[in-house]
């Protein structure tokens, strides 16, 4: 099956997406599809190939847009498939024991094929890696295999864009993705027109969302996990076929809370270079950064907060679908 979209670039005169996104100047970006998922211009034979994964019935899926609680979700979603085995969890969640779909897409072309030469697995094919797979994507559902939800399990997570965006602004600083000179609330302007790396939240959000009801589908969202993290375990479980017990459902709790996680070298993605103190102000930069709802807070004006109240508004009317900015403290 072709991958059914092509990619139309976006002009060198388009100053606030390069501005925003510096290293891409050079190679420049394009959107594909019907949604517009700006990725850089080079990517489509990558697109492609990830179009035709294969597919098998005992793989794992877990669709989600960027901060919106993959690796919290993966790590929950791996302990369950694999009986609560927490010696066999202590390896890193990436690469070695899930696959990151996206990766190649993230890094430039000259970087993605000194990394393939260099055995980096975090692009290896997936091809070449033993199954069942338990496999992480960003990408949204129409530019994954045609035959995935029929086939697959397939679960997906998503968290209010205020707190998504004020995460993934943190993230992508700490990478020097971002030029040091964008603020958080440009940053959130460029995320609500969707000219910015990555697919666009709400068509992402909502293609998994119209999806709902598919038997091999689970929708669940960060703040139900912040709520109650017991009660989602739960879900999955059902969801993969898997039983229980209580000591375990306990163990996967405490395992699974931020205090825990945000000391969990496996999930920190320390070997990628997370969590090293900055050198000049010794400020704490890790993955696991404060996993709180309604931290946009702090981060966003009232203007751009209000601005993005109305987006939200815009594109959630109508579709039954509630994000969550905002939790009743326990
Ligand atoms: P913050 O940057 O707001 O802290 P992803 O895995 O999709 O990149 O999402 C990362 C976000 O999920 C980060 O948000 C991270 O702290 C949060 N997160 C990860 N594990 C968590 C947990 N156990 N409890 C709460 N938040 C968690």
């Amino acid at each position: 099956m072709e991958f059914p979209f092509t990619g139309e670039p976006i002009p060198a005169s388009e100053e606030a997406v390069y501005a925003a996104f510096p290293s891409y100047r050079q190679h420049g970006l394009a959107m594909f599809g019907p949604d517009r998922v700006v990725y850089s211009a080079d990517a489509l034979p990558i697109l492609q190939k990830l179009y035709q994964t294969p597919l098998h019935a005992d793989d794992l899926w877990l669709l989600t847009p960027p901060k919106c609680g993959t690796n919290w979700m993966s790590e929950l979603a791996w302990l369950v498939n694999h009986d609560c085995d927490f010696q066999a969890a202590q390896a890193y969640l990436t690469p070695d024991r899930a696959h990151f779909l996206d990766m190649p897409l993230l890094v430039s072309s000259s970087r993605r094929e000194a990394m393939v030469a260099a055995g980096n697995r975090m692009v290896m094919s997936i091809t070449d890696r033993p199954r069942p797979w338990h496999i992480q994507t960003h990408l949204p559902l129409n530019f994954l295999p045609p035959a995935l939800l029929d086939t697959c399990k397939v679960i997906s997570v998503v968290r209010n864009p205020k707190d998504a965006v004020v995460s993934l602004y943190k993230m992508l600083q700490l990478n020097d993705t971002l030029s040091p000179e964008l603020t958080v609330d440009q940053y959130a302007e460029l995320y609500m027109t969707g000219r910015r790396f990555g697919a666009p939240f709400f068509s992402n959000v909502l293609r998994a969302w119209e999806q709902r009801n598919h038997p091999n589908m689970l929708f669940v969202t960060f703040e139900e996990m912040k709520q109650d993290l017991r009660g989602v375990i739960k879900r999955v479980a059902a969801h993969l076929g898997k039983q229980l017990t209580e000591k375990q459902l306990e163990q996967l709790e405490r395992h699974l809370s931020f205090e825990s996680m945000k000391d969990n070298q496996w999930v920190n993605k320390e070997n990628l270079g997370f969590r090293k103190p900055d050198s000049s102000t010794g400020e704490r930069r890790a993955f696991m950064r404060k996993g709180q709802t309604g931290d946009w807070k702090n981060h966003l004006s009232a203007e751009v907060a209000q601005k993005m109240d109305v987006w939200m508004e815009e594109n959630l009317r109508g579709t039954g679908l509630e994000l969550v900015t905002q939790l009743p403290q326990k």
